[in-house]
C-alpha cells in the first residue's frame, strides 16, 4: 500500500476504510475482511459506536497490530483537557490497544469553547505515545489558526467532507499550505447522486474502471486521503484499485468541473456533535 508521510514524521497508507454506519457486528467482520484484502488503515469514531467490533476485526484479520494504521475521533462531549484523557481511555479499553495511529478531535463544537484545552490533551498523548499522531476534523483553517497560535503545534490530518461534487478548494488549500494531510469523509458522496454523474460515467468507461473508482483515483491524485465505507467485500476490493492507473489532466480537469456545492454541508461553525 502507497503511503503519505505525515508532518510529523510518521508514514500513513493512502487510503482506508471507513466505518460509519457500522455496528460492532458489521464493523468486527467488515475490519476483518478489509484488512485480509489488504486495506491499513482503518477509520472509526466514538460516536460511530462500533470502536469495540472494529477492535475485534483487527485482532480478527490475524494481521501484526503493528501493520495497520487505527484512528479514532474524541466526541464533542468530551473536550477539555480531562474530558480527552478520559475518552482516550475508553476508547483503548473498547478496542484493546494500547496505542492509536491517529487520534483526531471530531469536530470543533466553538460553542463549548474548548477545542484548544483539547488539543493540549492531544499533544500531551502523543508526548506519552498514547496516540503517534494527532488530527482534527471539521476543523476550519480558523479553528487550526487558533490551535496553532495557542499551542504552536499544527494538526497533522484534517478529516473534512470532500468529494467532487463538493470540492472544498480552499479549505483543502488552506491544509496542503500547512502540510496537513486532507483525508475525504464521504469521498463517495453518499446521499448525493454523484455515483450516477454522466460525465463519470464516460470517463470510468474510458480507463475502464468504475464511477467509484475513478472519484477515488480523483482524490488520491490530488493527493488527498479518501477513506471509503463498505461493508462489501466486493465493493472493498474495487476501492482499493486506485494505485496502479492514472486518469490524464483532462480527465482530472473534467472532474474537477463537476463542483456542485452538494453534500452534507455541516458548517463546523454551528454543527455540535456531541
Ligand atoms: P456498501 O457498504 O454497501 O458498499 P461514503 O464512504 O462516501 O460515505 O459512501 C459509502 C457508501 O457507498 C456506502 O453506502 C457503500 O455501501 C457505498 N459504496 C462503497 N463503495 C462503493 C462502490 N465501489 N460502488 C458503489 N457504492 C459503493
Amino acid at each position: 500500500m502507497n503511503k503519505h508521510t505525515l508532518r510529523d514524521g510518521n508514514e500513513i497508507p493512502q487510503l482506508g476504510l471507513g466505518t460509519y454506519p457500522m455496528t460492532d457486528a458489521q464493523a468486527e467482520v467488515a475490519v476483518s475482511e478489509a484488512i485480509v484484502r489488504g486495506y491499513r488503515l482503518i477509520d472509526t469514531a466514538v460516536n460511530y459506536e462500533n470502536e469495540t467490533g472494529v477492535g475485534r476485526g483487527v485482532l480478527r484479520s490475524g494481521t501484526d497490530r503493528g501493520d495497520i494504521f487505527v484512528q479514532s475521533k474524541l466526541p464533542g462531549r468530551d473536550h477539555g483537557y480531562e474530558g480527552a484523557m478520559r475518552s482516550i481511555e475508553g476508547t483503548l479499553e473498547r478496542m484493546g490497544l494500547d496505542y492509536l495511529d491517529a487520534y483526531l478531535i471530531h469536530w470543533p463544537n466553538p460553542s463549548q469553547n474548548l477545542y484548544v484545552d483539547t488539543w493540549r490533551a492531544l499533544i500531551k498523548l502523543q508526548e506519552e505515545g498514547t496516540v503517534k499522531s494527532i488530527g482534527v476534523s471539521n476543523f476550519l483553517p480558523e479553528h487550526i489558526d487558533r490551535l496553532v497560535e495557542e499551542t504552536g503545534v499544527t494538526p497533522a490530518i484534517n478529516q473534512i467532507e470532500l468529494h467532487p461534487y463538493s470540492q472544498k478548494k480552499d479549505w483543502a488549500a488552506y491544509n496542503t499550505d500547512h502540510a496537513i494531510l486532507t483525508q475525504c469523509w464521504s469521498p463517495l458522496g453518499r446521499k448525493t447522486d454523484m455515483l450516477k454523474n454522466a460525465v463519470l460515467a464516460g470517463i470510468a468507461a474510458e480507463v475502464g474502471k468504475s464511477v467509484a473508482q475513478v472519484i477515488l483515483r480523483w482524490e488520491v491524485q490530488n493527493s488527498y486521503l479518501p477513506i471509503p465505507k463498505s461493508s462489501n467485500t466486493e465493493r472493498m476490493e474495487a476501492n482499493l484499485d486506485v494505485f496502479n492507473w492514472e486518469l490524464t489532466d483532462d480527465q482530472m480537469d473534467a472532474i474537477t468541473a463537476l463542483e456542485a456545492g452538494v453534500g452534507r454541508g455541516f458548517d463546523p461553525n454551528t454543527h455540535e456533535e456531541m
